[in-house]
């Protein structure tokens, strides 16, 4: 498959787990790619090479999306660097283990700036670029599960996922006559450094998976083959919508 030939997308948070996916994914059929973290290591490094291995163009931009002003300019740095952007893949985010009455206003900050602030910012400065160009695009943001369910001990985490649930099905409705299509992807458990914990707990591990129907964890191309499909004209119909790659979590009902 070839549906990314002469695209280019801007992959957040794309030094590892789903992002990293994310990006090779796109690569693989045909799209360049701008990668970004907090720092750019050994992990950008490699990623570059796998993509530029595929035989198309990578290059890494050094931003901390919970600023929105960094999160504004990684937009026009990425437009300068290929002289377009077609897709942006908003997939940073951070979270935050406490008990409600224990967050502190700078963990609440942190993960409202990064998971909200930064995404919301990004967007806009993705539709000034498409509207200044006349140009469509195509927006993902990688929000979870907890958009929709709860999750408790993680309130601040749970707002902002259902604050990117309503920030994408109010843009959907305000960018459609610009040709700007914008969709969640919202994984259920996905085997990523965030789940280090859980992963590295075998007997929460299990109680995790056997609350999922198909009785494993997501895994990153899981995810990644999700997000290839919603940048892709095979979804050129598809907006304001939140796609769950959850193995049936969030809708798991069974009696007892
Ligand atoms: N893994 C899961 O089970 C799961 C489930 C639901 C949703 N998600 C969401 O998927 C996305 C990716 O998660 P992951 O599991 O791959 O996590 P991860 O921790 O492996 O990767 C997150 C990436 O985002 C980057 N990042 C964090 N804050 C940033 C900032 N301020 N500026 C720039 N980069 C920043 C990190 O450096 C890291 O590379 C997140 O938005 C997360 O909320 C993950």
């Amino acid at each position: 498959m070839n549906r990314f030939k002469g695209k280019v997308a801007l992959v957040t948070g794309s030094s590892q787990g789903i992002g990293a996916a994310c990006a090779l994914r796109l690569a693989k059929e045909g799209c360049d790619v701008i990668l970004n973290g907090h720092k750019f290591d050994e992990r950008g490094e490699k990623l570059i090479k796998e993509i530029e291995a595929i035989g198309q163009k990578a290059t890494f931009l050094v931003a901390d999306l919970s600023q929105a002003y960094e999160a504004s300019h990684l937009i026009e740095k990425a437009v300068k660097q290929y002289g377009k952007l077609d897709i942006l893949v908003n997939n940073a985010g951070v979270e935050k283990r406490a008990d409600f009455w224990e967050v502190t206003e700078d963990d609440y900050d942190l993960v409202m700036d990064t998971n909200l602030k930064g995404v919301f910012f990004s967007i806009q400065s993705f539709v000034k670029h498409c509207r200044k160009n006349s140009v469509g695009g195509v927006v993902i943001n990688m929000s979870s599960v907890h958009e929709e369910i709860v999750f408790p001990h993680f309130a601040a985490y749970c707002a902002s996922k259902g604050g990117l649930k309503m920030l994408t099905r109010n843009l959907a409705t305000e960018l459609a006559p610009f040709n700007i299509r914008i969709n969640n992807v919202a994984p259920g458990a996905v085997s990523t450094p965030i789940n280090k914990d859980l992963l590295n707990n075998k007997e929460q591990l299990e109680r995790v998976t056997q609350n999922i129907p198909m009785r494993r964890m997501g895994t990153v191309e899981d995810v990644a083959g999700v997000v290839a499909f919603l940048a892709s004209d095979d979804a050129a119909y598809v907006t304001g919508s939140t796609y769950f790659v959850d193995g049936g979590l969030t809708y798991h009902y069974e009696e007892q």
